[in-house]
């Protein structure tokens, strides 16, 4: 296994629309998932889309961490998960805002408007179907990784500029307000 180097804004990988993966348990889309993987997790990230390692693939892996998740069942925490060829459709008209961050994107956070229930579907290296609804953290995560697929960055669904900013400002803000009251 491998720590991949991560292409940042910029790069024009990041703004094609992938291609199907031709064969999921072929062994160069294994390697390429295991390395996924092991990247997400030295970033630390909670996503990665294989256009952000270089590789033009519709592929993408993900995981909601405990301390993202909410009260509803369908966005708890769940283990590292391999969506290959997937599907993801809006469900209703709901959208709310809340921070993001990429790892194309180093040290900055920006509040996106998200749909807040969808259902998804794509397979992993051994052709298991993944079909599952989610809210919360757990949709925001998989439309933002399949955005990727489209040459879609965060940047491109802001609607308030206002809610942009450097990672530690933002947490520097946020903690004196928190002090104000
Ligand atoms: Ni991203």
């Amino acid at each position: 296994m491998a720590i991949l180097k991560i292409a940042r804004m910029g790069h024009p990988v990041l703004l094609r629309k992938c291609d199907p993966v031709a064969d999921p348990g072929a062994p160069e889309i294994r390697r390429l998932v295991a390395d996924m993987i092991e990247t997400m997790e030295d970033a630390p990230g909670v996503g990665l889309a294989a256009p952000q390692v270089f590789q033009p693939l519709r592929l993408f892996v993900f995981r909601v961490p405990g301390g993202r998740s909410t009260e509803d069942p369908d966005d708890s925490p769940l283990e590292n998960t391999v969506m290959i060829n997937p599907e993801v459709e809006l469900i209703g008209e709901e959208r709310a805002l809340a921070w993001e961050g990429c790892l194309s994107i180093p040290d900055l956070r920006a509040a996106v408007p998200r749909a807040t229930r969808i259902r998804y579907r794509g397979v992993d290296c051994d052709g298991n179907v993944t079909e599952r609804e989610a809210t919360g953290f757990h949709a925001r995560i998989v439309q933002h990784e399949y955005d990727h697929l489209d040459g879609i960055l965060y940047t491109m669904r802001m609607t308030d500029f206002r809610y942009f900013g450097f990672t530690d400002e933002l947490d520097r803000a946020a903690a004196a307000q928190g002090r104000q009251g």
